[in-house]
C-alpha cells in the first residue's frame, strides 16, 4: 500500500460542482424488492450501449492508498464518458460528491458510482488489527467494531468496503497473516458472519451501513513459503474443509460482494478460474452479488502466464469476474474480444447487471448523493464513545503469555522504565492496513502509561534499540508514514541508556517486537522471532536483575521461545489500534482482567511451519508429552508442540473447567446432544474465561483431525463465582466433506473435548447413529 497524493484532479473537478446537479433515473422504492430491482435493472441496461455496459465494469483508484505498481490516469475525462463504475479509496463528502456529481451530470444515463474502501479494522477510529480481534473471541464485539468502522466511513461518503479478509493462515510467514481471523475454520466463519452483519445491518440503504466484500476468494492465506502472493496447491477435500467454509459463510450472512484473491489455485490463478468463481460460487453456493478483482488482478495474469491482456480480460469475464479494479483490461479490450467472438453479451450483461445491482441494493440510484453529507462527516468520526469502544476492543483482544509469580499486574508507583523502539511511538500503534485513520490520534504505549499513572508514579524511558539492525530494512519495515526515528548512536551506547534506566526502576517495561508495517501486505518474513538487535537489548535489561514485563508488537504469531524461557512476563498486544496505548495500561495496571486467546498457534521455530492445532494424526504419531522417537512423526530437535496452542491465554486469575457432562451418550440423525460444564473463577480476581468446545471423529471414510473446534462461549466469573455452561451439538456439526465432497455426517463414535485451550481440555465420548 502506497500512499499518493490524489490523483484526482480537485480543483477541475470543483468547477464541475457549479453545474446544476441532476438526479438519476429515478429508483421507486428504497427498499425494493428483488423484482423491482430486475425491472429497474433491466429497464436501465436496455438503454445501455455495450461501451455504457463495459464502462460500468472498471474499478479505478481514487489515490488514496495505492496496492500496486501503477493507479489510474484520466480519470475525470474517464467518468464523463462513462467509462467508470466505481472508485475506491477515495473519501470525505466533499471529494466523494464532487466525483459522483462528475458522472450523474454528465453521462448519458446518469448511474452513479460505487464508492469503495479499505476499511479494515475501524476507519478513523481503529480497532486492534483483525488477528487482535478475533482473538478476542468476541462474536458481539467484533460486529459492533464493524458497525462502527461503518458508521464512521458512510458518514465519510463511502458505501463499500473490502472487509471482511477471511483468509484461513497456518503459515505465520505470511505478513497478511495480520488482516485475518487465524488459523482456524469454525472461528474464522463465526468472525466471518459477525463482520458482515456489522458492516451491512439488515438493511443495505440505510446511511450507517456499508456493503461488505468477502476476500480474498480463495485460499489466499496459503501461499506456498508463506510469500505473498504466491502459488497456493491444495487438494479438494483440505479446500472445502478447512479453507473454503469462512468465505461461504460471509456469503451466506449475505455479503454484497467478492473479492478475487491474486493467487495461482492448482494451476489456475483465481481471476481466471472459472471452476472457483463460477461452478464454485454462483452455481454451488448460489452467491448472487457482485464478483470483483483485485489490484490490477486481471493484468497479473500475464505474468501468471495466461496470455495478453485482451486474452486474460476474456479469460476473466468468462470465468465470472464481474469489476476490474484499477488495470482497466475490461475497459481497454472487452469490445474488441466481444467482436472477435471472445467473449459473449451474455457475460458482459451478467457482469454489469451485479455492478449495478450492487448500486441499487445500496439505493444509490434514488439518491446518489446519500452518503455524503459534511454534518454527519463532523460529528460521527472520532467520536467519544467510538473511542471507548476502541480501547475495550483492544484490551480484550490482548493475550497474556506468561506470567511467573503473578508479576503482573503492576501498581501505579514507585519507577517504571519504559523501554524500547515501540514504546514511544504513536504511528505504529494502529497496525497495517488502517489507510484512512489520523495517525496522530494514536496512543502511545508511554502516553498511556503516563495517562494512567498521573503523578503516583515515574515513568522513565529510554528506546533502548533500532527496530533492527539493518537501516534499509527498517526503512522497508516503517513505510507509509510508520516512522520509527532511526538512533545512529552505537548500540552499546543505547542499550546502555537503557539499562541506566532500568537500574533506576523498580519494574521494566519493554515494548518489543514487529513495526505495524513488518505485517500486512507484501510484508513476508523468514525470520519470524523478535528482531535480534531487540533481544540484545532485551537480554541487557534482564542482566539487571529488575522484574521486565515484555509487552510484544506483532501482525503474526512469532517464535518467542527465547523470551519465553527467559522473560517472566510477556503480554501479547499485536496492534490495538487507536486507543492502544490506554487498553495496554489498564491491563498492565490491573483495572481490565486479560482475556485474549490466540486464534493462531505459536510455534517453537519457523521450522515447524505449518503448526496448526487441527492437524492429522498420521499412521505414526508421536504421544502427547513424547518427545522424540525413532519412526514416529517427529523432528530430532524440537517437540511437536507449539509454544503457545491455539485458544490459549492467561489471566490475573484462574479458572476450572470441569469435565464434560452429556445428556446422553447417542446423537441420532436430527437430533442433537448437550454438552455441559461448570467453569469455576478460582481465583481471586473477576475474569473472563473462554470456554472451547472440539471434537474428534474418531473413524472417518477418509482421515479426519486431532481436534476441531465446533463451539465457543466466553462468560464472566466473580472470583469464587462458578457457572454452568452449555453447548448444543447437531448432526450437522459433525459433517465434513467426504472424498466425493459430499457433505456428511458418518455414523461412529467421537469424541468432546471442553477446556480452555486446544491443549488443555477435558474430553467424554458419544455416538453418532444413523
Ligand atoms: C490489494 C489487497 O490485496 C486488497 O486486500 C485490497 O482490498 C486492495 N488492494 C485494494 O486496496
Amino acid at each position: 500500500m502506497k500512499v499518493l497524493k490524489y490523483i484526482f484532479t480537485i480543483g477541475a473537478l470543483t468547477a464541475v460542482v457549479a453545474c446544476a446537479q441532476q438526479k438519476p433515473i429515478a429508483q421507486t422504492a428504497s427498499i425494493a424488492s428483488n423484482s423491482k430491482m430486475d425491472v429497474f435493472i433491466s429497464d436501465l441496461m436496455s438503454k445501455m450501449t455495450v461501451e455504457e455496459k463495459i464502462g460500468q465494469l472498471n474499478l479505478l483508484t481514487g489515490g488514496e492508498a495505492i496496492t500496486g505498481s501503477t493507479g489510474n490516469s484520466d480519470i475525470e475525462k474517464k467518468v464523463k464518458a462513462g467509462q467508470v463504475g466505481g472508485f475506491f479509496s477515495l473519501s470525505t463528502p466533499k471529494k466523494i460528491r464532487t466525483a459522483q456529481e462528475l458522472a450523474v451530470n454528465n453521462t448519458r444515463l446518469k448511474i452513479p458510482l460505487i464508492f469503495g474502501m479499505d476499511v479494515i479494522h475501524g476507519y478513523k477510529t481503529v480497532f486492534p488489527i483483525p488477528l487482535g480481534m478475533a482473538a478476542t473471541w468476541d462474536m458481539a464485539l467484533i460486529k459492533r467494531t464493524a458497525q462502527i468502522a461503518a458508521e464512521e466511513a458512510a458518514a465519510d461518503g463511502i458505501n463499500w468496503t473490502f472487509s471482511p479478509m477471511v483468509d484461513v493462515s497456518r503459515d505465520p510467514r505470511w505478513g497478511r497473516f495480520s488482516e485475518g481471523s487465524g488459523e482456524d475454520t469454525f472461528l474464522g466463519s463465526e468472525i466471518a458472519k459477525a463482520m458482515v452483519q456489522g458492516y451491512q445491518g439488515d438493511d443495505l440503504t440505510k446511511i450507517n451501513t456499508l456493503m461488505a466484500c468477502v476476500k480474498h476468494f480463495a485460499l489466499y492465506g496459503a501461499a506456498e513459503a508463506g510469500r505473498d502472493y504466491n502459488t497456493t496447491d491444495m487438494s479438494l477435500v483440505k479446500m472445502y474443509n478447512e479453507y473454503l467454509p469462512p468465505y461461504k459463510a460471509a456469503i451466506d450472512a449475505g455479503a454484497g460482494t467478492v473479492m478475487v484473491s491474486f493467487n495461482d489455485i492448482n494451476g489456475t490463478p483465481a481471476t481466471a478460474n472459472k471452476w472457483l468463481l463460477t461452478d464454485v460460487l454462483r452455481n454451488e453456493w448460489g452467491f448472487k452479488g457482485m464478483v470483483v478483482t483485485d489490484y490490477t488482478g486481471i493484468n497479473e495474469l500475464t505474468a501468471h502466464g495466461l496470455g495478453d491482456l485482451q486474452q486474460v480480460s476474456a479469460l476473466a469475464l468468462n470465468a465470472g469476474v464481474d469489476m476490474d479494479m484499477v488495470g482497466e483490461g475490461f475497459l481497454t479490450t472487452l469490445k474488441k474480444s466481444l467482436e472477435e467472438g471472445k467473449v459473449k453479451i451474455e457475460d458482459i450483461n451478467r457482469a454489469c447487471r451485479y455492478i449495478l445491482e450492487a448500486k441499487y441494493k445500496l439505493g444509490l440510484f434514488e439518491d446518489p448523493y446519500k452518503y455524503c453529507n459534511d454534518e454527519r462527516a463532523k460529528t460521527k468520526i472520532f467520536t467519544a464513545e467510538n473511542l471507548k469502544f476502541a480501547r475495550e476492543a483492544a484490551t480484550k483482544s490482548f493475550v497474556l503469555l506468561k506470567n511467573q509469580n503473578n508479576l503482573l499486574p503492576l501498581k501505579k508507583s514507585g519507577t517504571i522504565a519504559l523501554i524500547g523502539p515501540l514504546a514511544d511511538s504513536k504511528v505504529n500503534m494502529p497496525g497495517t492496513w488502517s489507510v484512512s485513520t489520523d495517525l496522530s490520534k494514536a496512543i502511545s504505549v508511554k502516553a498511556g502509561l503516563e495517562n494512567a499513572v498521573g503523578s503516583n508514579a515515574k515513568i522513565i524511558y529510554a528506546v533502548g534499540s533500532n527496530l533492527v539492525e539493518d537501516a534499509a530494512y527498517q526503512t522497508r519495515a516503517t513505510m507509509f508514514g510508520r516512522d520509527i526515528k532511526r538512533d545512529t548512536r552505537p548500540e552499546a551506547v543505547i542499550i546502555k541508556e537503557a539499562v541506566d534506566a532500568a537500574n533506576k526502576a523498580d519494574v521494566v517495561v519493554a515494548a518489543l517486537g514487529e513495526s505495524s508495517e513488518m505485517s500486512g501486505e507484501s510484508s513476508s518474513r523468514t525470520d519470524i522471532k523478535i528482531p535480534a538487535i531487540q533481544q540484545r537489548l532485551l537480554k541487557a535489561l534482564l542482566a539487571t536483575g529488575k522484574p521486565v514485563v515484555l509487552v510484544v508488537f506483532d501482525g503474526r504469531p512469532l517464535d518467542l521461545s527465547w523470551e519465553n524461557e527467559t522473560v517472566p512476563a510477556i503480554l501479547n498486544v499485536w496492534f490495538g489500534g487507536t486507543e492502544t496505548g490506554n487498553a495496554i495500561a489498564d491491563v498492565l495496571f490491573g483495572d481490565v482482567n486479560p482475556s485474549g486467546k490466540l486464534s493462531a498457534t505459536f510455534p517453537q521455530n519457523v521450522g515447524q511451519i505449518p503448526i496448526y492445532y487441527s492437524h492429522k494424526n498420521t499412521g505414526r504419531p508421536m504421544q502427547k508429552d513424547e518427545w522424540f522417537k525413532k519412526f514416529t512423526s517427529n523432528y530430532l530437535d524440537v517437540t511437536n508442540e507449539p509454544l503457545y496452542p491455539f485458544g490459549y491465554g492467561l489471566s490475573y486469575t484462574t479458572f476450572d473447567i470441569a469435565a464434560p457432562i452429556l445428556d446422553k451418550t447417542t446423537i441420532t440423525s436430527g437430533g442433537n446432544i448437550t454438552v455441559s460444564t461448570t467453569v469455576k473463577n478460582t481465583g481471586t480476581k473477576d475474569g473472563e474465561e473462554v470456554v472451547q468446545l472440539y471434537i474428534r471423529d474418531l473413524v472417518g471414510s477418509i482421515t479426519r483431525p486431532v481436534k476441531e473446534l465446533k463451539g465457543f462461549q466466553k462468560i464472566f466469573l466473580k472470583a469464587g463465582e462458578s457457572k454452568k455452561v452449555t453447548f448444543t451439538l447437531t448432526e450437522n456439526d459433525l459433517k465434513f466433506y467426504n472424498a466425493n465432497l459430499d457433505f456428511v455426517a458418518e455414523p461412529g463414535d467421537f469424541k468432546v473435548f471442553v477446556g480452555n485451550s486446544s491443549a488443555n481440555v477435558k474430553e467424554a465420548d458419544f455416538r453418532l447413529v444413523k
